[in-house]
């Protein structure tokens, strides 16, 4: 990657009797940042931004978002436009070089990715290490960060050989991988890859298909997949792919690193918003109830959030959840499902977009407001949807830990503190405490 910001200006920062100039650097889109790099050595003084509010950690040339606008780009093209004309692997190509593929590239790429597909033999035994009633996401962490005992010669991350082996090996293994935790987690047996069939097809069929009966692969279900891993494939520094640069950035392995990013997406504040989300629907139950949940969202005194809503950079629509609204009308229409959580799931939109709360703190549906109710209706257990989202930012993860190695500025990330803890003091011997 070459660096491309540029150099816009100084900011003047005071402390105490002594002013430093520090770099004010501007991107091709977004707001500018304060190089602080220097600070420290200038000054003595750290900046404080717990939760990262105000810190660019990175140069990318990825993926912007414009959260007052309600705009998500993947390398520039607008994420509406390319789940609605492109294909899952085509915005993977994309994404990790810069550029949609050509017809040739694309046929290219895809079977590159399907010669991937399966697992080696032996993974087979760690599935079969874990408790049946084992979440797939706990699965999903430990084997993918297993492939890095079977693929050593990936992990010479300075050679682009083994970065792109590593990023096609994943792309390709994630759906295999996610597909098996959750047989296992439902006591089926594994069913192997299919690569006569499309990336979302294929997986569709490693989750629902069994050795006694064919699974039949509805075009608009395989098509509802492929959008759904679209619209989760990247959104530049989120928690999960800060994860997997911080990882990458000591040049751990990359499937360790991947790994790493699996668990930090588990969490509800993230990945796991989309479950919270549907259970939450379902703990609603009808639209008369909706008002009592409003309330409780608002009561400062009650931990309730409303899930599905907020974002920390999303201060308008989110994109995606107009995408995934259009899916979720196309898949309940296709299965003829009247589903009464639908119901209760556009009222609450329509009363939270209207109520003061919401609008004053810029509340909006996000992504897993309606993804949850169509993974529910595709088949999937709430259990999977978050490994469902794994395999899909797979591509993302990988993308950035490849731009982060590429890139020239790059250093090991080490952040700092402030220390609150006892000052310095001396031992007390067991017998005097
Ligand atoms: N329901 C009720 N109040 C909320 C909600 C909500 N869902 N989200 C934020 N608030 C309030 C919050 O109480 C705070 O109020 P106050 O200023 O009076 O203290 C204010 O809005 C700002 O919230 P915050 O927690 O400081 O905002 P944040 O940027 O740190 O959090 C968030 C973002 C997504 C974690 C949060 O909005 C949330 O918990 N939402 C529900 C969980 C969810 O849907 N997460 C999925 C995110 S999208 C998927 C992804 O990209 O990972």
């Amino acid at each position: 990657m070459k660096n491309k910001i540029k150099n816009i200006g100084n900011a003047k920062v005071t402390i105490g009797t002594e002013s430093f100039e520090l770099p004010i650097y501007s991107g091709s889109k977004g707001a500018p940042g304060i190089d602080v790099r220097g600070l420290h050595k200038a000054s003595g003084h750290f900046t404080f931004d717990p939760g990262f509010t105000s810190t660019c950690s990175t140069e990318s040339q990825i993926t912007f978002i414009d959260g007052g606008k309600g705009q998500l780009l993947y390398r520039g093209f607008p994420i509406e436009q390319l789940a609605e004309n492109s294909s899952f692997l085509e915005v993977a190509y994309l994404l990790i070089n810069g550029e949609l593929p050509n017809a040739q590239q694309n046929t290219d790429f895809k079977r590159t990715i399907t010669n991937h597909t399966m697992l080696h033999d032996q993974i087979e035994q760690f599935f079969h290490g874990y408790r049946r009633d084992s979440h797939p996401m706990a699965m999903l962490c430990g084997t993918v960060g297993a492939l890095s005992g079977f693929y050593h010669d990936d992990a010479h991350t300075t050679e682009d050989e083994s970065r792109n082996m590593a990023m096609h090996r994943l792309i390709a293994k994630m759906p295999t991988l996610a597909a098996r935790a959750y047989k296992y987690s439902i006591g089926q047996p594994h069913v192997y890859p299919d690569n006569s069939l499309s990336y979302a097809g294929n997986f569709l069929n490693m989750c629902f298909s069994v050795p006694a009966e064919k699974y039949k692969i509805s075009p608009t279900i395989e098509n509802a997949m492929d959008k759904i891993f679209i619209l989760h494939a990247d959104h530049e520094q989120n928690a999960s792919t800060s994860t997997v640069r911080l990882a990458g950035s000591s040049g751990a392995n990359p499937y360790a690193c991947i790994a790493a990013g699996v668990a930090c997406l588990w969490g509800p504040s993230h990945g796991g918003a989309n479950e919270a989300c549907l259970n939450m629907l379902r703990e609603i139950g009808s639209v008369d109830r909706i008002p009592e949940f409003i309330a409780r969202a608002k009561d400062k005194n009650d931990p309730f959030r409303l899930m599905g809503f907020g974002h920390r950079v999303y201060k308008n629509f989110d994109p995606r959840s107009r995408v995934m609204q259009k899916v979720a009308h196309e898949v309940l229409d296709e299965l003829g499902l009247k589903n009464p959580i639908l119901d209760v799931a556009k009222e609450l939109e329509k009363i939270a977009l209207e109520d003061e709360y919401f609008i004053e703190k810029k509340l909006y549906p996000n992504v897993d407001f309606y993804s949850g109710i169509v993974l529910s209706a595709l088949g999937f257990p709430t259990s999977m949807f978050t490994v469902l989202f794994a395999l899909a930012r797979t591509v993302g993860w990988i993308s950035q830990w490849n731009e982060m190695l590429e890139d020239p500025s790059q250093r090991i990330g080490r952040p700092r503190q402030l220390y609150t803890g006892a000052t310095e003091r001396d031992y007390i011997p067991m017998d005097m405490r």
